[in-house]
């Protein structure tokens, strides 16, 4: 299945951008545990970086995380680099340096950014020459977001979120990121869902539709509107204090904010890169979140950088 080119001895850095989903409808849980959705994913420049080389055995180190990181066989960057390995009957084992802006447990996928910089950082280190379509396969094995997070740009996911197609959507859009204290654990957030849709039908949102077709317009103040995500309920369910988060980021002008993913990270969108640093300021001194990062979009997908 796989042709080698000539292996680099290393290390292998690569570049990997967190995502914020513009638009986020949950369907109802399937036999396998998972919700069908459709979503659409938005990469932005909160990257994390990995440093990959040829080592005794398989290691990962984490800097610069915003809690703690799963270590040994739990951490997503060294389970990729084990099943790439396996899949393609290449490789050894590999050190993973992961230097990290992507918050822990954010709701901006992290561990599937880690995930997906190790694929392709292993891929170049041993000489892989896989196409961007195997690369996505394996990285589907390993979670829901890894493949948006090797593609990054704009896109509309399905499927499990998996099944991706490219959103031809390139204006730029400038985010202030509001991180909290502590993490959401997905599984827990969708399950806080389906609680919360057993007793009643909290309201679901509009059509994707709304949100590809303020996407084309490239006026931010559309897409402001149009953002949405049915998770943000389950998030708010579990972390009230989002709700001030939210209010706040409003009040200080933003054009729109929504739970990103899982949350518990509240993404705000504005006008431009000036009033995305007044936003910024303000939310900082709001008292509602840990700490604030400004961020543009769309970014790259996974790419290997030296
Ligand atoms: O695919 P991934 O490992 O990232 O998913 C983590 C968990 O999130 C799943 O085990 C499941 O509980 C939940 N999930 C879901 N529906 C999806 C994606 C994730 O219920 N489409």
């Amino acid at each position: 299945m796989t042709r080698r080119s000539s292996q680099t001895p290393g290390p292998v850095r690569v570049r990997v951008p967190g995502k914020i989903n513009l638009h986020l409808s949950v369907g109802d849980l399937r036999a396998d545990g998972y919700h069908d959705l459709v979503t659409v994913f938005h990469a932005v420049d909160l990257v994390d970086e990995l440093t990959i080389s040829p080592a005794e055995r398989h290691t990962v180190s984490t800097e610069g995380a915003s809690a703690a990181v799963p270590t040994g066989g739990k951490n997503l960057a060294g389970a990729a680099a084990r099943l790439l390995a396996k899949r393609t009957k290449a490789g050894g084992p590999v050190a993973i340096q992961i230097s990290k802006q992507i918050p822990v447990a954010g709701g901006m996928a992290g561990g599937s950014a880690d995930a997906a910089g190790a694929l392709l950082g292993c891929a170049a280190l041993w000489g892989l020459e896989l196409t961007r379509d195997q690369l996505s396969e394996i990285a589907a094995e390993l979670g829901s977001d890894v493949p948006f997070a090797l593609a990054g740009g704009t896109a509309v996911g399905t499927g499990r979120g998996e099944r991706l197609s490219p959103v031809l959507a390139r204006t730029p859009l400038h985010w202030v990121l509001a991180l909290a204290d502590g993490g959401l654990s997905t599984p827990a957030v969708f399950a806080e869902l389906d609680r919360l849709r057993s007793h009643a039908d909290p309201p679901r949102v509009a059509g994707v539709q709304d949100m590809l077709t303020a996407l084309s317009s490239g006026d931010p103040a559309q897409v402001g509107a149009a953002l949405g995500n049915d998770l943000q309920a389950a998030a708010i369910s579990l972390q009230p204090g989002l709700r001030r988060t939210l209010r706040a980021g409003l009040a200080a002008g933003a054009l729109g904010g929504v739970v990103s993913g899982s949350g518990p990270t509240v993404a705000l969108l504005c006008a431009d890169p000036a009033a995305a640093a007044e936003v910024a300021a303000e939310l900082a001194g709001s008292g509602t979140c840990r700490s604030v990062r400004v961020a543009s979009g769309p970014a790259p997908g996974a790419r290997v950088i030296g």
